[in-house]
């Protein structure tokens, strides 16, 4: 058999905006066993942020094609774990269990506003790859902003404001009380059986710090470093005016003509790049089922910080 290259990879564009997004189809297993392959699906991600994997799409091509971009985590909540496989987070809507929201009059299960994932701890993960089980007859997309883009065209006058200033973020389950995530207004319906047990010790996650704004180390290209979600205010501006200013930066990185929403189907897997991408979910009718597994490939880009306890006595803003 003739060694695999990375020219033998194939590669298109996710959508029309050539700088964000690509989409490989027809990837092996045997073709992972390759250096060139596996480097070449590194860079391509590190340069395109969000890479959509059409063909095989198992359990395990899930877990080892996620291996190609680093050693995997288990999930700090043993609640978002599939049972009897650590390297997989459950993330689930039932009728009869899931998180249910009034979003601005539509009721939603399973909706997630924009968010990093791992964002409320000093350690947020490199990235995942996620993968559909059960999907629902209408809605359930995902929805991906690419942060170097949003840093791009934010305006001068922003950029100075906010470079150099720190975003703090707080574990809570219920969307509805973080007070950047949706212009309009959300109501908790049902939280979770899941979300209910994170949420009572909520309190005993100290909250942590992160920069607006970073250097993406491989091309030295910027990143509005900012999730809606998770977010409680601006370290350096803790009063109104700080409010005011990360609701301005937020409402230019959302703009919805700046999304991509994925529309799944059974045969895609979705990785994107943790520290770059923000991701949401447009949830579902609340009678419809969605179930997805997702890996959590690890890292730490050594810029998050704890703000509470003996931790934070080191920290030097
Ligand atoms: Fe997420």
């Amino acid at each position: 058999m003739a060694t695999a290259t990375a020219s033998s990879l194939d590669v298109a564009p996710l959508g029309l905006d050539q700088s964000f997004g690509a989409m490989v189809s027809g990837l092996t297993r045997e073709q992972l066993r390759e250096e060139p392959i596996r480097k070449a699906l590194f860079d391509l991600w590190i340069d395109k942020g969000v890479i959509l994997f059409r063909g095989d799409t198992s359990a395990e091509m899930h877990v080892e094609l996620s291996r190609c971009f680093g050693e995997l985590e288990p999930h700090p909540f043993p609640e978002s774990a599939e049972p009897g496989l650590p390297e997989l987070v459950k993330i689930k809507y039932y009728p009869e269990d899931g998180t249910c929201y009034d979003v601005g009059g539509e009721q939603r299960g399973g909706w997630l506003p924009w968010h990093s994932d791992l964002i409320y701890t000093d350690r947020i993960n490199r990235g995942g790859i996620l993968r559909p089980v059960q999907l629902p007859q209408e809605l359930g997309h995902t929805g991906f902003i690419d942060q170097i883009a949003a840093w791009d065209r934010l305006p001068q006058a922003l950029k100075d404001r906010i470079e150099g200033l720190h975003i703090v973020y707080v574990v809570d389950m219920d969307f509805s009380r973080h007070p950047f995530v949706h212009s309009g207004e959300v109501r908790c319906l049902r939280m979770a059986k899941s979300g209910t047990a994170i949420a009572r010790r909520m309190w005993t996650y100290p909250r942590v710090v992160h920069p607006a704004v970073f250097t993406q180390a491989e091309t030295g290209r910027k990143v509005l470093n900012v999730s809606p979600g998770f977010a409680e205010g601006i370290l350096e501006m803790g009063g109104p005016d700080g409010d005011v200013l990360l609701r301005e930066v937020i409402a230019h990185c959302t703009e919805p003509a700046t999304a991509h929403f994925h529309q799944w189907r059974q045969g895609d897997m979705v990785l994107w790049d943790n520290w770059r991408v923000l991701h949401c979910a447009t949830g579902v009718p609340t009678e419809q089922t969605r179930v997805m597994q997702r890996t959590t490939i690890k890292g730490d880009y050594a810029l998050g910080r704890k703000l509470d306890g003996a931790a934070a006595t080191d920290f030097d803003v």
